[in-house]
């Protein structure tokens, strides 16, 4: 098994609730690229969905207040409402019915819910300002 990366403790997602998070993965190229992901949790188990809809690719959490429903049963796309169980991430009805998200390794490890398989940059990696010269200014 590869690096595992703390993304919370499994306190901070209740059963039948998500969280999205926003992370940088080295991509095979080696480039850090925005990563958007949703933890969610049914029971006491967690499960990880890159956070793209089948549909047209964008954020399922576009519209929180429409994101989650009441009893924590399913997601739902703020774009075109396609609705997805929780812990398959399946999509049951909508535009992309029976298509599913991109599943993510999900390891919970002494109350740290963490994620594996992938590489992950440092913070210092994807500081904008990391490697821009430095501006001197001089006069004549
Ligand atoms: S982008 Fe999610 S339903 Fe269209």
């Amino acid at each position: 098994m590869g690096e595992l990366y703390v993304i919370c403790q499994n306190g901070e997602i209740d059963d039948g609730q998500a969280s999205g998070f926003s992370l940088m993965r080295i991509e095979s190229t080696g480039e850090p690229k925005p990563w958007h992901i949703l933890i969610t949790r049914k029971g006491n188990q967690f499960f990880g969905f890159e956070n793209a809809c089948p549909h047209m690719g964008e954020r399922l959490d576009a519209n929180p207040g429409e994101f989650l429903d009441e009893e924590g049963n399913f997601l739902t796309c703020g774009h075109h409402g396609a609705q997805f169980d929780l812990d398959t991430g399946e999509c049951f009805i909508g535009p992309c019915q029976g298509k599913k998200l991109t599943p993510i390794t999900i390891v919970v490890d002494d109350g740290d819910v963490c994620l594996t398989g992938v590489e992950l940059a440092e913070e210092d990696e994807f500081d904008d300002s990391e490697g821009a010269p430095e501006v001197m200014i001089t006069s004549d």
